[in-house]
């Protein structure tokens, strides 16, 4: 084996899928197509077991098993969480508790207290905790980390970040959860804009925020579903390094609000002291990376970066993929517990800063995780 070779060594590690409905067969597909060498799946587990069963015939995962086998089971190292959001906190507790890392869909948990209390059980246990969107692991997101490192707009000055939909009830198959306790479009896509800004300028020191409910009900089909958490969530962040941003998350919006016809109304954009970045949508990746920088006083012509990755189309399993190498590298993982915890509290904060009209400063922080190298492999994380 030569150096090449022994430096790319691929880790490899035993995973339990604990939720097999609307998004697991992304993740499953992209895990079965490109990763297989990385990750085994050898068990699946659902409150449905008719769920549980099709998904381990479609995706050969050799054991259907209830969650406290699923935990008791020695094969299982590692616990991909795809559960609904309520659900999220007790299955990564659980977990852990029982010796497994975790990688969790986003949110982290619901209630701020759970999430503390998965990462202090992930340190105290010596185990990783990773939680998505890892979606700023994209090319994408990765360039502009890379021409935000490279100061190519100067110091980042400000953001904003909007997300704009009249909700999900037209495409996902069971919506209810949206609109219930640990839905609302800030819990759910504010994740993806928080945790891309977080990557991108670092943490937030100070939230304020406010909320409403603008549609009282939802119909879904022939369903009719009663709305009870806001949806229209509209934030102001002050960044640690002096940055302010500003975030929009709605299921209340039909159309663009501002006049950004080249962007959508999915939008992020960073001001720096010496330019304007583009940012592609941090859910479904598409959307060019566009930069404006200033000659002087005089502004340049906008223009269109390449990306200094390879292209990846679907991402979703990409940061276990990363957790992977990092358990075995003995480092922290870039999409991991830590980050998911600070935007946690964020999306607690922009909330309760308008239900009690005040600033909230945040008790929690985390580090900026690294920018992914260039120049490696597909689906190598050896830094
Ligand atoms: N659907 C999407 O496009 C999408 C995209 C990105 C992220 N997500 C996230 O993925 C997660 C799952 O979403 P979904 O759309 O697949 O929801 P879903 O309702 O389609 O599937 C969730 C599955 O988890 C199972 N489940 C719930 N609690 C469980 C428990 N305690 N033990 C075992 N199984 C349990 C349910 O029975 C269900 O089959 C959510 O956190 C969501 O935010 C979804």
């Amino acid at each position: 084996m030569d150096m090449q070779e022994t430096k790319f060594a691929r880790p490899n590690i035993n995973v339990g899928v604990v939720g097999c409905g609307n998004i697991s067969p992304v993740y499953l597909e992209n895990i079965r197509r490109n990763f297989s060498d990385v990750i085994n799946l050898v068990a699946c587990s659902d409150l449905s077991n008719e769920r549980a069963v099709a998904t381990s015939k479609k995706f050969d995962i050799p054991k259907v098993l209830d969650f406290p086998q699923l935990l008791q089971d020695p094969e299982v190292e590692l616990v991909l969480n795809l559960t609904n959001p309520l659900a999220h906190a007790s299955v990564n507790l659980k977990a852990l508790e029982a010796g497994k890392h975790v990688y969790s869909e986003k949110p982290l948990a619901i209630e701020l207290k759970d999430g503390q209390r998965i990462i202090n059980k992930a340190i105290s246990s010596n185990l990783m905790v990773g939680c998505a969107p890892d979606t700023v692991l994209s090319p994408g997101l990765q360039t502009c980390r890379k021409i935000i490192d490279e100061g190519i707009i100067g110091e980042p000055v400000s953001a904003i970040a909007c997300f704009g939909s009249h909700g999900v009830e037209r495409w996902h198959p069971n919506p209810e959860f949206y609109y219930k306790k640990g839905g609302g479009p800030m819990f759910d896509i504010g994740p993806y804009y928080l945790s891309t800004l977080v990557n991108l300028l670092g943490p937030v020191k100070r939230v304020t925020g406010s909320h409403a409910r603008m549609f009282p009900q939802r119909i879904a089909g022939d369903k009719k579903i009663d709305v009870e958490v806001s949806t229209h969530v509209v934030g102001l962040l002050d960044f640690e390094s002096g940055a302010i941003g500003n975030i929009t998350t709605s299921f209340d919006m039909w159309g663009p609000t501002r006049d950004v016809r080249a962007h959508t109304k999915k939008t992020i954009e960073i001001y720096g002291t010496e330019g304007t970045l583009t940012v592609p949508d941090p859910v479904h990746l598409g959307g060019r990376i566009r930069l404006l920088t200033m000659d002087g006083d005089k502004e340049m012509e906008w223009i269109e970066m390449p990306l200094a990755y390879d292209e990846i189309r679907e991402i979703r399993g990409m940061g276990l993929v990363e957790m992977v190498w990092a358990i075995k590298q003995q480092r922290t993982c870039r999409v991991n517990g830590n980050v998911a915890n600070h935007v946690l509290e964020i999306m607690h904060a922009v909330h309760k800063s308008s239900d009690i009209g005040r600033h909230i400063e945040l008790d929690t922080t985390c580090e900026r995780p690294d920018g992914v190298p260039t120049g490696l492999p597909k689906g190598v994380f050896d830094r």
